[in-house]
């Protein structure tokens, strides 16, 4: 199956036109997901649905003709099987029970007991691999053990992700306990993803720019290179993706320091820095601004074109910076893929 674009651009060929796909490429902005979703009942039911789950995962395939579809799921089920209460206040985002004392980081589940509870999610991904066209590559994902904490610390979604920092600073074994038992759980979650079919993980920091200096060592490229690790033992012929939001300069090097096959650059890094920085390494995702699903016109084609030209010289995967968002123009998606795939053309 390595005649799959995405495949190919992950063992690190240069091809003439860089595959796609999408971050949250299956969301609010397309009319057929908020159908969907109204069908489920809320957020969380279409996660552990697997057939629902797996229709909104093929909604933007068979729209778009994205080169990679991603599992409908999210980070948060982890803490939610881990023993936590997980909910979605629509319009504000989840709301988590709080792991802050050594009794509640003892209190949450071992990391081999989580699978009972994550079932659905494997079948959801046994279905897709049954019904993605055959050049589709079907990626899962995990959220990488920082972020998850984050989260689980908080309560909730942070601006600045500042009850994990003191957590960090004031209780340092409680939260480390807590980043273990995330990084274990995902070990477990992840490769239970690619025993049920998954080609690709991706493992998500989103709030890894929160972390500066050796903090950044410990616990963004250590968990995920710990993770990495312990995937290629066990499924070495399965890519992986690490996205590390916002790192920075601290993206030169993360491949290479974790084992990563990818690494997914946000839009706040230049392009033509990154091709001579980062790309250097091996593959590259990225990285158009998410905006510009919501603004469309001439300068998301001079940006996606100003991007694809930049990363031409070695292996990329065209992709955003971050998720697409809700008051985001599906024309505008398609306008995307068009100026990307035009190269190949005439
Ligand atoms: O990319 C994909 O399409 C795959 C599915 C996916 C979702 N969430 C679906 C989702 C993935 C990969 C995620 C990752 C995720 N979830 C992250 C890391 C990536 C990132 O975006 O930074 C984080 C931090 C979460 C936690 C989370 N889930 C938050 C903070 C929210 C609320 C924010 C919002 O947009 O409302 C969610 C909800 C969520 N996850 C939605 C989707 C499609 C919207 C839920 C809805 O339908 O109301």
């Amino acid at each position: 199956m390595k005649d799959k674009l995405i495949l190919r651009a992950l063992a690190g060929e240069t091809l003439p036109v860089p595959p796609i796909w999408m971050m949250r490429q299956a969301g609010r902005y397309l009319p057929e997901y908020r159908a969907t979703r109204a069908e489920a009942g809320d957020f969380l039911s279409l996660c552990y649905n697997p057939e629902l789950a797996a229709e909104v995962t093929l909604q933007p395939i068979r729209r778009y003709g994205f080169d990679a579809a991603i599992l409908f799921a999210d980070i948060l089920l982890i803490p939610d099987a881990l023993g936590m209460d997980l909910w979605f206040v629509t319009g504000e985002g989840p709301r988590l029970s709080t792991v802050t004392t050594a009794e509640e980081a003892a209190a949450l589940k071992p990391a081999d007991s989580i699978h009972e509870h994550l079932a659905p999610v494997y079948e959801t991904v046994r279905i897709l691999s049954r019904e993605l066209p055959e050049e589709t590559t079907l990626i899962g994902f995990a959220g990488a053990p920082w972020t998850v904490a984050t989260y689980m610390i908080a309560g909730q979604g942070t601006k600045d992700q500042g009850p994990a920092h003191a957590l960090k600073a004031e209780n340092r074994p409680v939260f480390e306990a807590v980043m273990d038992r995330v990084t274990e759980a995902t070990i477990e979650y992840l490769s239970a993803q690619i025993e049920a079919g998954a080609e690709v993980v991706k493992l998500f920091d989103s709030w890894a720019g929160s972390l500066k200096g050796q903090d950044f060592d410990d616990y963004a490229l250590a968990p995920a290179k710990r993770i990495i690790a312990a995937l290629k033992a066990r499924h070495p012929d399965t890519p992986i993706i690490a996205f590390p939001r916002e790192a920075g300069e601290r993206y030169v090097g993360f491949a290479k320091a974790t084992g990563a096959d990818c690494v997914a650059l946000d839009n706040s890094v230049d392009a033509e820095w990154a091709a001579e920085h980062v790309q250097v390494d091996g593959c590259v995702q990225g990285n158009l601004a998410s905006s510009h699903m919501v603004t469309g016109g001439q300068a998301l084609i001079d940006e996606t074109r100003a991007i694809v030209r930049a990363f031409s010289k070695g292996p990329h995967i065209f992709n955003l910076g971050h998720g697409i968002t809700p008051d985001a123009d599906p024309e505008n998606v398609q306008l995307m893929i068009d100026t990307v795939r035009e190269g190949a053309k005439g």
